[in-house]
């Protein structure tokens, strides 16, 4: 990593880093659908996929506000996240636990990507950026949130619950 010499290096350093984590959702999001089980999950796991393609282009945006050009590297946080997303899916036996597996493990992800457009936004408005990118990394931050919560309804009122042999399908 360069040096850090100003608090707009910073904004810059997390804005690659979610720049790379949502394209390489992009990438294997897909590839985890196939074996959901859970039908409202794969719903839903679609339309966060639809939401990670319009972060992307929002993030692209912002570079072209701040005159930068689009940074292409890898964020290891996120493979590594993605990385266990996989162990897990390949290693689950049945498809309750799966679902369970696929829903813990994508939180990890979402709460990643929550704690860091929450600073990127902090940072932009510290940094007296314009309004526009601060509500662009708002939408993006209130999306993910949306996500989170929903998954996390789904697997205490449903998925968790079938995974631990106490729910019957009616
Ligand atoms: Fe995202």
């Amino acid at each position: 990593m360069k040096k850090l010499y100003d608090l707009s290096g910073l904004f810059l350093e997390y804005l690659k880093d979610m720049y790379s984590a949502e394209k390489q959702q992009i990438e294997y999001l897909p590839k985890f659908l196939p074996k959901l089980e859970n039908n409202y999950l794969k719903k839903l796991v679609e339309q966060n996929l639809n939401d990670t393609k319009n972060h992307e282009k929002r993030i692209e945006t912002i570079f072209t506000l701040l005159k930068d050009g689009y940074h292409l590297r890898e964020d290891l946080v996120m493979e590594e996240l993605l990385g266990r997303i996989d162990s897990l899916l390949k290693y689950s036996d049945n498809c309750e636990i799966l679902d369970a597996s696929f829903i813990s493990s994508m939180q990890n992800i979402v709460h990643y990507e929550i704690a860091t457009y929450g600073t990127l936004r902090s940072l932009a408005a510290t940094l007296n950026y314009k309004t526009d990118i601060i509500d662009l990394l708002k939408k993006s931050l209130e999306e993910e949130k949306w996500f989170d919560i929903e998954l996390t309804k789904l697997a205490r009122e449903n998925i968790n619950l079938k995974a631990k042999g106490f729910f019957l399908e009616t």
